[in-house]
């Protein structure tokens, strides 16, 4: 027995005390062999056989336990240390996510208008061509199309060039008085630093009775609203023309770079254009079928607004999923 003792002792690991201990507990171990052998035994001498061959086996156990705790332990060490962990590294860092700063432009103006009761409308980007174009007093071959011209699909369907047509949606699925906001993506056939063929625009629209909105109104809510987004500015209106509006005007805003000193970005004219806006022309009406009201809309590029609000010289840039340059505007 004592060569098992000393196996005991010299095993080097788990998987070898294993082992041992198959040879020495297992069905057919030494033990067994050994009671086996006992029963051909003398009688006189079985029951001193058996005493010896049961201490054997407690003490082997004892040994084999106390054993098997001691190499556990070692081998845990062991696996413990190679896989040691050097927590003065750097983990591989996650990155909180943010809105883009068109987005957050897009969030601050929907803020505005949402505080002064405007209704948010969304519409859908593949349009038709009435509400793009026709009921907007935008007839076909009429020359200001040019200007908008886009992607095309089949029966008169085609990428919406701007936010205009959900005047129209809204004024077709609803009654007066209206007073809401839509933004949303426009597309256009244009590209260069300051425009891109996806944009954004947020579109605004008041229709209530006949005399009770006026160009008035909306020279108040828009000097307002520009001075909530760019801060202490003036505002200038300038007689313009969109089709769907009469009289139509363009909204300017003293430059935010020079303060209507004069320099690069305004061209040395002291004014950055920033939206366009007019009373509601009664073709638009007719073409909605409604009567007896009155209104003024108003719209603007949300992109234009964030590289003014950012001052970013290239809207190309803001496109290019380039996260080192997104992160400067959080
Ligand atoms: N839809 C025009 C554009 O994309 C912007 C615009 C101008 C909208 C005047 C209006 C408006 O509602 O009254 O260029």
């Amino acid at each position: 027995m004592k060569e098992w003792y000393d196996a005991i002792k010299e095993a080097q690991s788990v998987e070898k005390l294993e082992d041992i201990r198959i040879s020495v507990f297992g069905k057919k171990g030494v033990l067994a062999d050994e009671f086996a052998k006992m029963k051909s035994a003398p009688d006189n001498e079985k029951s001193q056989i058996a005493k010896e061959l049961n201490t054997h086996k407690n003490e082997l156990m004892n040994e084999f336990t106390a054993k098997k705790i001691i190499l556990q332990t070692e081998e845990l060490k062991r696996a413990m240390m190679a896989e040691a962990i050097d927590v003065s590294l750097y983990g591989s860092q996650s990155q909180a996510g943010a809105l883009h700063p068109v987005m957050q432009t897009m969030d601050r103006i929907v803020e505005y208008f949402s505080s002064m009761n405007f209704a948010v409308k969304t519409g859908t980007m593949v349009e038709d061509d009435f509400n793009n174009f026709e009921a907007l007093n935008l007839p076909k071959y009429h020359p200001a199309r040019d200007m908008q011209d886009t992607f095309y699909f089949k029966d008169e369907m085609l990428l919406r060039t701007h936010t205009s047509p959900v005047q129209i949606r809204t004024m077709m699925s609803t009654k007066p008085p209206i007073r809401m906001i839509a933004p949303g993506a426009v597309f256009r056939r244009d590209y260069d630093i300051t425009h891109t063929p996806m944009f954004h625009q947020v579109e605004g629209l008041v229709v209530d009775e006949e005399g009770k909105v006026s160009f008035a109104n909306l020279k108040y809510i828009l000097e307002d609203f520009l001075k909530y987004m760019f801060g202490d500015v003036e505002v200038r209106f300038r007689p313009s023309f969109f089709p769907f509006t009469e009289p139509s005007a363009e909204v300017d805003i003293s430059c935010v770079f020079c303060k209507g000193q004069g320099c690069r970005v305004c061209s040395q004219t002291g004014w950055l254009e920033v939206l366009g806006c007019g009373i509601v022309d009664p073709n638009v009406f007719k073409a909605v079928k409604y009567k007896n009201v009155s209104g003024y809309a108003f719209g603007l590029g949300v992109e234009r607004f964030a590289m003014l609000i950012h001052q970013i010289g290239d809207l190309r840039s803001l496109f290019e999923g380039d996260i080192k340059l997104l992160e400067q505007f959080q």
